[in-house]
């Protein structure tokens, strides 16, 4: 038999929601702030890996010349940004939620067994609450993450006022870098939450959306507990 077992409070989707499209401005507008001065590349030797980011990459973009508009942009949706992920985090902690999510001890061993069982090396899955261990890694390191654009964010664009922050950060140039490599974080981790969403199914997904997912019991267990038809998390 069939049930609807409650899994995202509204809050959760909300803020989940809200931050996509706004991480997704917050990417673009900082590609037109890059493109004024893009000097980042993986290089070995001199043999040229890969530059941040080919002409073409900013063609088809039409990123060229927006400077000033990505900063309008960049500066006003970081406000949008940080007051979402405090809203979230302070959420997620006044409502016990963050014990779901933070990792535990073993979760880093249980996460390894996780990705081998995603891997099909693997027969069985460790046993998890909402999420697995591999899931509480990620979700909490971009929580981290999130912080960590932040910090390094207003390092760079007030190194004068923030002084103290920029040099704890290694200064300007360290602080920059690292922005950087947190939106690139940003992207690598869509990518990944995307495609296991995609492998998770249609009933995964609808989960964020409404709240619920659809669980398939086994018939003796629903006649024993009826009641429990909709279950609060
Ligand atoms: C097309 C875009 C996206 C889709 C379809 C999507 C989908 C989902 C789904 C289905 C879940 C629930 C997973 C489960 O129940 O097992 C989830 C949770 C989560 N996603 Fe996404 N997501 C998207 C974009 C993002 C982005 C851009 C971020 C952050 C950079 C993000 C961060 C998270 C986090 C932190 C959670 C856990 C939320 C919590 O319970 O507190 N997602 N997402």
């Amino acid at each position: 038999m069939k049930r609807l077992v409650h899994k995202h409070p509204l809050a959760i989707r909300w803020f989940h929601w809200v931050n996509f499209p706004i991480l997704g401005l917050m990417i673009w507008s900082g590609l037109l702030i890059y493109w004024a001065y893009a000097p980042y590349k993986i290089q070995i030797g001199d043999v040229l890996l890969f530059k941040f980011f080919p002409a073409w990459f900013y063609q088809g973009l039409n990123v060229p010349r927006r400077l000033a508009e990505g900063m309008a942009w960049h500066f006003a949706l970081m406000w949008l940004f940080t007051l979402n992920g405090v809203l979230y985090v302070g959420y997620t902690l006044i409502s016990g939620q963050w014990r779901l999510l933070v990792p535990d001890r073993h979760s880093f061993k249980n996460a390894w067994l996780v990705t081998l069982h995603d891997l099909g090396l693997r027969k069985t899955a460790p046993p998890q609450r909402k999420y697995n261990d591999a899931q509480r890694i990620a979700y909490s390191a971009i929580i981290l993450m999130g912080i960590g654009s932040v910090l390094t964010g207003l390092a760079i664009y007030k190194p004068t006022q923030f002084a103290g922050l920029t040099t704890l950060l290694g200064g300007y140039e360290a602080a920059r870098l690292e922005h950087f490599i947190l939106t690139i974080g940003y992207v690598l981790f869509f990518l990944v939450h995307v495609g296991q969403v995609v492998r998770a199914g249609w009933n995964n997904f609808r989960g964020i959306v409404t709240g619920f997912e659809v669980k398939q019991e086994p018939e003796n267990e629903v006649d024993e507990v009826p009641q429990k038809t909709i279950q609060q998390p």
